[in-house]
């Protein structure tokens, strides 16, 4: 009997060991069983029709002295106007799953004007400068001479100015343009620039033409929500190295879970036209008490070819290539010269914003790009993407209405796209997969140890108990123990013998 405490007390004890050691483990399996992205499952909702209400926070930079600038050399006045705020309802459309764990999709957005968040109306009227004007003048700075001369009285007849009065909403989504609408009509048909309207953000609103193929983690969990291929291809060819040309980032909704301070997380946006990477900065408490890290692109992500040798791969036709904090995107918009950088240029030379009069230094709170994550499900908490438009512009002195327009990073806008609070169905569920298990690992392991060395504790006491009692009978004949074993070893040594 007490033999078979103490193993039982032992088994026990081992069990909760056995619990110790691997509990985390388990729990990692049902997160990553509960994550994947299946036919019917919570998270599969939520990924493809998200409870969340992103919020587009847009500034734009008004030019208050264009014509002194023109014409006096004057330090361009901008005064940054905003937010005008949009928010924004996701949902992913045409979900088709694969056998070999990928899902394709068609991403849908949409932006509603929130007029009672914003500083003013989208009819709000700005002046920014003409960016297919200055982008064609730009560009044609190495054509030849003729053709210059050739833009600038196209551009006369046209009455085409380097600055446009235009209200928000043309800005963002879209105003006729007449030198695009020139450009549709002119130029053969396979030649780039499909609009015959300009806008930052134009055909942005509706569902997204461009395929998307995602891992559901299905197959392999490391590639969980990591884009497989973009519109077919699993690889952009802008430019010089397999590593820049990759696509293997999040579409920022979902990351591989097991998130740790080491991890490199990477983000691919289109329009950013390559994948960003996010480090670890900090550790954060979220919402309801979550807690999570933060990531942040490194210091150096756009610095220049001199100061992170590893950029160089993005500069395929340079040297020269973009300064230190600007990112050339060119080559995904149509040749135009667009720089992006971060807002009111962090981690860009504090020459580019003294350039111009009107911009306030960066501050990494209002500034920054960050994410919040929740490291063991990967599911984001909260994030600000910051992104700044700014247009790289080339003095060109043989077309008159440019001639004074000096070689200068103009900023246009800047926008932030945040996601800052999850519902609490979805805090609920997250709290209860981060805290529980904790608890559940140190109660369940603690309380089986303690029964274990309860039980044997208890088996110790009765053999204590047991040799006493044997010590005390040692001397009266008749004994149980001993006499018994003798005799099991005659019967042995008989068996032996025979
Ligand atoms: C933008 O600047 C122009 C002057 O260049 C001014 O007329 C206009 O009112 C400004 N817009 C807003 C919304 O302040
Ligand atoms: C431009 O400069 C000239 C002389 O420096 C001055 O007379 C003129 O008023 C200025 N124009 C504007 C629009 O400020
Ligand atoms: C995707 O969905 C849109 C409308 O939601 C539809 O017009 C289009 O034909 C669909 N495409 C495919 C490939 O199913
Ligand atoms: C998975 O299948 C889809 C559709 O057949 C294909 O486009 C994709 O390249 C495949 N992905 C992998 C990783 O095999
Ligand atoms: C976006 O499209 C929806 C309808 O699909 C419309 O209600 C909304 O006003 C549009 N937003 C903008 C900013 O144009
Ligand atoms: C997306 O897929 C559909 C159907 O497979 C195709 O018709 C369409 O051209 C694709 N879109 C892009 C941008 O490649
Ligand atoms: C991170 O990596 C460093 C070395 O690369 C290693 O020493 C450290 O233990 C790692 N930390 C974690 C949390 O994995
Ligand atoms: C941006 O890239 C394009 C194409 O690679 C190049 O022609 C242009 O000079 C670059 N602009 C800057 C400012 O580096």
């Amino acid at each position: 009997m007490i033999r078979f405490v103490v193993a039982a007390a032992f088994g026990i004890i081992v069990l909760g060991v056995i619990i110790v050691i691997f509990f985390p483990f388990w729990v990692k399996l049902v997160i990553h069983h509960e994550i994947i992205l299946r036919k019917g499952s919570q998270a599969f909702g939520w990924w493809a029709k998200p409870p969340v209400e992103p919020i587009m926070r847009v500034y734009i930079y008004n030019v208050t002295n264009a014509d002194e600038f023109l014409n006096n050399g004057s330090k361009p006045i901008l005064d940054e106007l905003g937010p005008y705020v949009y928010v924004e309802t996701w949902e992913k459309k045409n979900l088709t799953f694969h056998d070999n764990g990928t899902i394709t999709f068609n991403q849908e957005k949409i932006y509603i004007f929130d007029e009672s968040q914003s500083v003013g109306s989208e009819d709000d009227v700005v002046v920014v400068p003409n960016i297919p004007m200055l982008s064609a003048t730009s560009q044609s700075k190495h054509a030849a001479r003729f053709l210059r001369l050739a833009m600038a009285s196209i551009m006369d007849i046209l009455k085409i100015k380097p600055f446009v009065e235009v209200t928000v909403g043309q800005l963002l989504w879209g105003y006729e343009d007449p030198l695009l609408k020139l450009a549709k009509d002119v130029v053969p048909k396979e030649q780039k620039l499909p609009y015959d309207k300009f806008g930052l953000l134009y055909k942005k609103n509706g569902t997204s033409r461009d395929n998307v193929t995602v891992f559901t983690g299905a197959d392999d969990i490391t590639k969980y929500g990591l884009i497989d291929k973009f519109n077919g291809k699993s690889h952009m060819t802008h430019y010089k190295t397999k590593q820049c040309n990759s696509l293997k980032g999040s579409d920022g909704s979902i990351f591989p879970p097991d998130i740790t301070k080491n991890t490199t997380l990477y983000v691919y946006d289109k329009d950013l036209c390559r994948r960003l990477p996010l480090v670890y900065v900090k550790d954060i408490v979220g919402a309801d008490n979550i807690p999570g890290y933060r990531f942040s692109p490194p210091k150096n992500v756009f610095a220049s070819v001199d100061e992170n040798p590893a950029n160089d791969c993005f500069c395929p036709h340079g040297p020269p290539c973009s300064p230190s904090g600007f990112f050339n995107v060119s080559l995904c918009q149509y040749d135009s010269p667009v720089l992006l950088s971060f807002p009111h240029f962090y981690l860009a030379d504090d020459k580019y914003r003294t350039a111009v009069e009107g911009i306030s230094p960066p501050d990494p709170e209002k500034h920054q790009f960050f994410l919040d994550i929740q490291p063991l499900m990967g599911a984001p908490l909260r994030a600000k993407a910051r992104v700044q438009l700014n247009l790289a512009v080339s003095q060109v002195v043989d077309i008159k209405q440019v001639a004074t327009f000096p070689d200068i990073i103009f900023p246009i806008m800047w926008f932030e796209e945040g996601l800052d609070a999850l519902p609490k169905q979805m805090t609920n569920l997250m709290g209860l997969a981060t805290t529980v298990p904790p608890i559940a690992h140190v109660s369940l392991s603690s309380a089986v140890i303690i029964v274990g060395l309860l039980l044997l504790l208890v088996a110790i006491w009765r053999l204590v108990r047991g040799a006493h009692r044997l010590s005390s009978l040692q001397l009266a004949p008749g004994h149980m123990g001993a006499p018994q074993r003798k005799e099991k070893d005659v019967q042995m040594s008989n068996v032996h013998k025979n």
